[in-house]
């Protein structure tokens, strides 16, 4: 028998000390998080924490520290450690914000008049057509590393600034493209049902049409989407579009990942959780119906605090939805018209503050259960031996209720992504 060839792979090993408090373990191997179970990860008081490659291998009391020789030590200054945030909803790849429609709104125009004056996504949709894939990529990917900065190691992205063949693969091509040269894992959303385009203002369905036929095709051919989304709101598309749209993306392998009920409830949510959605999106307009049924399936409910903040609508009912044994992920929505925000500690702040968590679960849902949003909580979401490196490490402080309590104080000291330190 021909001797077995040996690879010898280096380990390296870094070795996180000084740490005030780990927080966001988990051991149990569970993949979502759901009602009151979202107060069930736990934190480790005066702490070390071993990185083997781009692994968290383990973690200890530094009244028993560390004894084996390490490659590096990474000293945390009494900060807190705590898995990267996985925030699943995002627009992050458009043209430019649309800060000239901000004094509208300040003046009282709704964000629903200002699409009705033809502003809002088609003015998106403008822009983005005129930019080359290039210039996307370079403003896109700028975007991308300030909120690397902030603590986000995943981030699901969606087309939708497009709405038709060539733009909305530009968009996902970007998209992907982020994914391969940054230090964050991205999944894609084809939102091509995101708005009717003007070129097809008086006839809907044709353009429908053209989603199911020639869009989600040409997507899949390219292997460009993971998810399909649809926009389930009066004046943009029904229940039964919403239907015939995500079933043709299924067919193509895109599990549904949609927005329903910001405004209205007009049936998508239903739509939505027959066809086991992975997670349905805003949720800020609910019926008890509504609640009962989200709350009663297997599919995450994503509440997205910073676009009720921005565009003043009421808050998702995340209090409501643990309380009635739901799963709730947080995600900013980060968007050039609604959310122009892609800071996660933000979102836990208005979490706690606007929607009652508390800061435990507000981590779990912005951790764990915005992973499995994406279905990526395997291998990250948590702290967990085994699971991938992906932390954070705060500024000097004692517990988990600084983050949110202090809004808008920048508190993250240090990123590692995959084991490695990205600031
Ligand atoms: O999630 N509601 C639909 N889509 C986005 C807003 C997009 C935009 O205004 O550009 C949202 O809020
Ligand atoms: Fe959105």
């Amino acid at each position: 028998m021909m001797p077995r060839k040996l690879t010898l792979k280096s380990m390296k090993k870094r070795l996180i000390y000084n740490i005030s408090r780990i927080e966001g373990i988990l051991e149990s191997g569970q993949k979502v998080l759901r009602g009151e179970e979202m107060q069930s990860m736990s934190s480790l008081e005066d702490a070390w924490l071993l990185i083997q490659d781009d692994l968290i291998a383990d973690y200890g009391k530094m009244s028993a520290p560390y004894q084996a020789e390490v490659d590096e030590h990474i000293d945390a200054k009494k900060g807190l450690v705590l898995p990267s945030y996985c925030d699943s909803h995002s627009h992050l790849v458009f043209a430019q914000g649309r800060e000239l429609e901000f004094e509208d709104r300040i003046k009282g125009l709704s964000y629903e008049e200002i699409a009705a004056r033809g502003g809002g996504i088609l003015n998106s949709v403008d822009t983005l057509r005129a930019m080359s894939e290039e210039e996307l990529f370079q403003r896109s990917s700028k975007r991308a590393w300030e909120l690397i900065r902030t603590g986000t190691a995943a981030l699901e992205i969606k087309s939708g600034y497009g709405l038709d063949v060539e733009s909305e693969m530009k968009i996902l091509r970007v998209a992907k493209r982020i994914g391969k040269e940054l230090p964050l894992t991205v999944k894609t959303t084809f939102l091509g049902a995101h708005a009717f385009p003007k070129e097809f203002e008086d006839d809907p369905d044709a353009y429908v049409d053209l989603i199911i036929k020639n869009m989600i095709p040409a997507i899949a051919a390219e292997g460009l989407a993971d998810y399909i989304d649809v926009f389930c709101e009066r004046g943009y598309f029904d229940k039964i579009q919403m239907e015939q749209i995500i079933l043709a993306g299924m067919e193509h392998g895109m599990r549904p990942k949609v927005h329903v009920n910001q405004f209205s409830s007009i049936g998508g949510l239903q739509v939505a959780l027959k066809h086991n959605a992975l997670s349905v999106d805003h949720l800020e307009v609910m019926t008890d119906h509504d609640l009962a049924d989200v709350c009663s399936s297997e599919t995450i409910a994503t509440a997205l605090p910073a676009c009720s903040f921005f565009i003043k609508i009421p808050y998702a009912p995340g209090r409501q939805i643990i309380d009635e044994g739901g799963i709730l992920a947080l995600a900013t929505d980060f968007n050039p018209g609604s959310s122009p925000c892609s800071d996660m500690n933000f979102v836990m702040s208005l979490a706690c503050i606007q929607m009652g968590l508390s800061p435990q679960e507000a981590l779990a849902a912005a951790t764990l259960n915005g992973a499995a949003a994406m279905e990526l909580s395997e291998k990250m979401g948590s702290i967990s031996k085994g699971k991938m490196a992906n932390l954070i490490i705060t500024d000097p402080m004692l517990q988990l209720a600084q983050i949110p309590y202090y809004f808008s104080r920048h508190v993250v000291s240090q990123v590692i992504i995959e084991g490695k330190s990205w600031n």
